[in-house]
């Protein structure tokens, strides 16, 4: 066995995202912080990618009691109301934060400008250059974050595992971008590396949100919770060559309507909120439409409203349609729905440390009760600054960890011949697509399960390269997600059953929480 080098800070967090970047700003007030994140750059993470905003009661008009109800009623009976409690009072000084540190939202008449998304009662969505809110984000925190002499960032960087004894986590091993392996030893770890979009074949996220966090935390035994909860955005791009790219669901809330391939209206036939019902409802209704009309897609239509509005109000959605030769001012633009959020993971309290001691989660990594079965618009990037801000003031309160074992590794370590891994990703994207999508059934789901056990033996190989370890932690995530679909014999939110049609709150008005078992993959 080799002994691994070890690397000591105070904090450390993993993934750059809103979460990751926010939080460690936040904690090097007063510590040492190492920021680890996949990516070549701390520009590319899921945020940068989130146009429609950041919900926050700011308005006049608005109050979080109205916040509140209107995530409790999206979250479809599941959220934990003492969560959304504290993310609606605590939204508007996290909103000042950001602002604090350079993010630059759009304003109006020197006001900052709200704009309405599905299911909000109210207008409080802030939102930056138009439609690139999380990009702005990112600019301004990662500015910061560079900056910090109190900050050590590694890019490119890949955190293979937790490091846990007695329920307490002591860091993690990180590989380096040329393979080398050392032990991070932190008094406090934040999960802080997002979703897993690519469980799906299509999904609005980008290649790296493979759900590295949720598995390794699960494989450290912390409690993971709701994960058959998937949330697919009713409105991605579908259009031959293009990516499933975003048509901001903020374009429903300035006026845009859903119409099927003979152009007909079909919301008013589901939801007296029509297209800015709950997500799960919009979703479910363009399936049904696309099954109906034997069509991959149908048309989301902005054309009625001014094109000078629509050209300011959505820039980057405007110019990437552009260059596939539609015009959002003029043509109906194809779309499907794609995946997008999970609204499970590891399970926190409402302090944000999960069920390991100084194992912290934050963003789309944690299940903090926030979401229920399905999330509100633009709530994620509130509930990663509120949580954020809670998980830095539990920190505070921690004792160093003194000395811990040395971590050791085998030494020689033989490459395996194996299926190229990215048909196996492929396959896995495919049968999650197929029978744990929109639609589910326990003919399917079990169909789907056994042919993700086929890809078991990986576990038993030994893996070196990146890729390899972010099939595995998909593997780990599908194999639960698949599990727990299974398990929830009803339909709520972001999990459809066709065989359970119906709401049932006299048994499932509760959680699927999993724990891994010793000696368990
Ligand atoms: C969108 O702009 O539609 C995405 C916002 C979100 O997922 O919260």
């Amino acid at each position: 066995l080799d002994e691994l080098p070890c690397v000591e800070t105070d904090v450390m967090v993993i993934g750059a995202g809103i979460a990751g970047l926010f939080t460690t700003i936040r904690a090097s007030e007063s510590n040492r912080v190492l920021i680890i994140t996949k990516p070549k750059s701390l520009l590319e993470s899921n945020t940068r990618y989130a146009q429609g905003g950041i919900a926050a009661v700011i308005s006049d008009e608005d109050s979080p009691d109205y916040h509140r109800q209107d995530t409790l009623i999206a979250g479809a009976g599941l959220c934990d109301p003492e969560a959304v409690d504290i993310l609606v009072h605590e939204g508007p000084a996290g909103v000042q934060d950001l602002i604090r540190l350079g993010t630059q939202f759009d304003r109006e008449n020197g006001e900052l400008a709200l704009t309405k998304e599905g299911a909000h009662s109210q207008r409080r969505i802030l939102h930056a250059q138009g439609d690139a809110t999380g990009a702005e984000i990112v600019r301004a925190l990662s500015e910061k974050t560079k900056l910090n002499p109190n900050v050590t960032i590694w890019d490119d960087h890949f955190v293979i595992d937790l490091v846990t004894a007695d329920n307490v986590c002591y860091g993690a091993i990180v590989q380096k971008p040329d393979g080398v392996r050392v032990y991070v030893k932190a008094k406090a770890t934040i999960l802080c590396s997002g979703g897993a979009g690519q469980l799906y074949r299509y999904t609005t996220n980008p290649e790296i949100a493979t759900g590295d966090g949720i598995a390794m935390a699960y494989r450290a035994g912390a409690v993971v919770r709701d994960v058959e909860f998937i949330q697919f955005h009713p409105t991605a791009l579908c259009y031959p060559g293009a990516p499933r790219f975003l048509i901001s669901e903020a374009v429903r809330g300035e006026g845009a309507v859903l119409r099927n391939i003979r152009g007909e209206r079909f919301m008013e036939k589901v939801h007296p909120q029509l297209e800015l019902a709950p997500r799960d409802i919009v979703a479910r209704a363009i399936v049904d439409e696309m099954e109906q009309t034997k069509s991959t897609f149908v048309y989301i239509d902005i054309t009625h409203e001014s094109p000078d509005m629509v050209k300011h109000r959505f820039p980057n959605i405007y110019e990437f349609c552009l260059n596939y030769g539609l015009d959002l001012t003029s043509d109906w633009i194809p779309v499907a729905p794609a995946a997008h959020y999970m609204m499970g993971g590891v399970k926190t309290d409402l302090n944000g440390e999960t069920s390991v001691k100084r194992l912290y989660a934050c963003g789309e990594v944690s299940s903090t009760g926030v979401h229920g079965a399905n999330r509100l618009a633009s709530n994620s990037l509130s509930e990663a600054i509120v949580y954020g801000r809670r998980i830095i003031e539990d920190i505070r309160t921690l004792d160093p960890i003194g000395s811990t074992p040395p971590i050791a590794e085998r030494s020689h370590r033989p490459e395996h011949p194996m299926q190229p891994i990215v048909e196996k990703r492929l396959k896995l994207q495919k049968v999650m697509l197929r029978y744990v999508g929109l639609k589910r059934n326990a003919a399917g789901l079990g169909k789907g399960y056994d042919e993700l056990k086929r890809q078991l033996p990986i576990y038993g190989t030994c893996l070196t390269k990146r890729e390899e370890y972010e099939f595995a932690n998909l593997l780990t995530l599908a194999m639960l997600t698949t599990e727990a679909a299974l398990l929830r014999e009803e339909s709520r939110g972001g999990h459809y059953r066709e065989d359970f049609p119906e709401r049932d709150d006299f048994v499932w008005r509760k959680h699927i929480q999993l724990q891994r078992e010793n000696g368990k993959t």
